[in-house]
């Protein structure tokens, strides 16, 4: 199987496709919500998303290994192989449980440790945003392009807070803080994975976030670069889905944006000498 096989692609497109059908559907019906940590949420529609990919994947790739976010202690699949499925069943379950409409499921395959193909549903909106590397980024078809927005102070840009953001506010908020007195305004969605799509569509000019998951991002990370955008770690390495650390742009702000962060950097260290 190479990964252009177009069975790859189509399964991340149905997957997706499926879990924004049970996600919207249970809206309907009402579920249970339960606390994998203080302010960190997990509902059943999470667990029913993620069994239904497992159970695609098993069926159609037995030999394929799956990180997901919500059910590894049920898992059968092989832990090491050459191609890993990573999947987030609901990402924006925050919003989700509050009745907020801004969430998605995201799906990446991982062949030999780089992501060749990602689909993101937003089953609100109905947007389906795909990728395959080297073959360009689309939503509900049409190809993407990041923004052309070339300066910070035009910049329309994006982020997200970890789940142990009580023990941290003060660092969190003196960056967001630096943004904003930078940017031209500063967002916070909830979904990582739809804050990625909406650079890779020009909506967003600059996404950042710490101690992000792996599938909070693989597939994101791919529709980003595949629609002419830049994604590198908060220090300006190369972008590593287990470092969970980002910066997304358009490219033409990056420098920028990784600048705010090395500043911010620079006056703590100089506080502390
Ligand atoms: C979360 C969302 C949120 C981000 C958090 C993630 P979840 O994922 O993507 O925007 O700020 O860091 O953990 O828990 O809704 O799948
Ligand atoms: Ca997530
Ligand atoms: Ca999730």
């Amino acid at each position: 199987m190479s990964p252009a096989d177009p069975i790859l692609l189509a399964t991340a497109a149905e997957i997706v496709l499926r879990a924004g059908d049970i996600q919207m559907s249970r809206r309907e019906t009402g579920f249970h919500v339960d606390k994998k940590g203080t302010i960190d949420l997990v509902t059943e529609v999470d667990l029913e998303c993620e069994r239904m990919c497992r159970a695609v994947l098993a069926d159609r790739f037995p030999d394929h290994a799956i990180l997901a976010e919500e059910l590894s202690g049920e898992s059968t699949e092989p832990a090491a192989a050459r191609y890993r499925w990573v999947f987030d069943p609901l990402d924006g379950t925050t919003n989700y449980a509050h009745g907020l409409p801004i969430f998605c499921a995201s799906l990446a395959l991982e062949i030999d440790g780089e992501t060749e193909v990602g689909a993101i549903y937003d089953p609100t909106r109905r947007e389906l945003f795909t990728a395959e590397r080297g073959e360009g980024a689309f939503l509900n078809g049409a190809p993407l392009r990041v923004s052309g927005t070339a300066a910070l102070v035009d910049s329309l840009l994006v982020t997200g807070f970890p789940y142990d953001v009580h023990e941290q506010v003060d660092r969190l908020v003196e960056l967001f803080g630096a943004y904003l007195g930078r940017a031209r305004a500063v967002r916070r969605l909830g979904s990582a994975a739809l804050d990625l799509c909406y650079v890779a569509a020009g909506r967003f000019d600059g996404f950042w976030e710490q101690r992000l998951k792996p599938w909070d991002v693989a597939a994101g990370a791919l529709i980003v670069q595949e629609a002419g955008g830049r994604i590198t770690g908060m220090d300006g390495t190369r972008f590593d889905p287990e470092a969970a650390h980002l910066v997304a742009s358009n490219g033409w702000i990056h420098h920028a944006m990784l600048e705010v962060i090395a500043q911010v950097k620079g006056q703590k260290a100089k506080g502390k000498g």
